[in-house]
């Protein structure tokens, strides 16, 4: 049994960190920096060799932090992320095999969408907080938006090209409860390890506020 559902997790913070990895070495002192700056979600993407050893060092530096494991995309890498300990998985999309994989296993699950039927498909499995990809480059808070009247059970969570200054206008909806984004961590300030620029930085994701 996992202790927090998707939407447990999800509701622990405004902003989600996406961050991707190539040096595991450099992962322990990344979660204890975020976690300075207020971070308890983050999303280490499947995307770099060293993902899984940064996973497993991060879980160990704050055990305290719900970290899960993103761009999963088939069954086998589900259950690679549960075997290292991810607190939650979060996929591009949705496929019925990934499906019906979470259905048999409870984990907590963030599986993208951009259309309405995606939205239906998804629910159809059972699941109910989603990723909304890419969001900057398609229709943005207004998709979301138009998507609270038919779907009022559903709580998204969108990703894909959001800065800073975007971050209010997606907070503001009641469907809308967390931002995942990658600007947390820049590259640059990771491989000069600028753990305080990082804590300032998750400082500033920690800050935002729903409304
Ligand atoms: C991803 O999965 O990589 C995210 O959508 C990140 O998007 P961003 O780099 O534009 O924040």
């Amino acid at each position: 049994m996992h202790p927090r559902t998707m939407r447990e997790i999800l509701a622990r913070a405004p902003v989600m960190p996406i961050l991707t990895l190539h040096d595991a070495r450099l992962a322990g002192d990344l979660a204890l920096a975020l976690a300075q700056g207020g971070i308890t979600v983050f999303e280490v993407v499947m995307r770099t060799p060293q993902s899984l050893a940064a996973l497993r060092a991060m879980l160990e530096a704050t055990p305290e932090a719900d970290i899960g494991m993103g761009t999963l995309m088939s069954p086998h890498d589900l259950q690679t992320a549960l075997q290292a300990g991810a607190k939650f998985g979060v996929s591009p999309g949705l496929t019925s095999e990934l499906a019906s994989e979470i259905a048999a296993t409870q984990f907590p699950f963030l599986p993208g969408v951009a259309t309405a039927s995606e939205v239906m498909q998804a629910r159809g499995w059972g699941l109910k907080a989603l990723k909304y990809f890419p969001a900057q480059g398609a229709l943005g808070a207004h998709w979301i938006k138009d998507m609270s009247g038919v779907f009022p059970d559903v709580l998204f969570c969108p990703t894909g090209g959001i800065r800073p200054p975007d971050i209010p206008t997606y907070l503001q909806l009641p469907n809308c409860c967390t931002v995942g984004g990658s600007w947390v961590v820049p590259q640059d300030m990771l491989a000069d390890r600028d753990w305080a620029g990082i804590t300032a930085l998750a400082r500033q994701a920690s800050a935002f506020a729903r409304v």
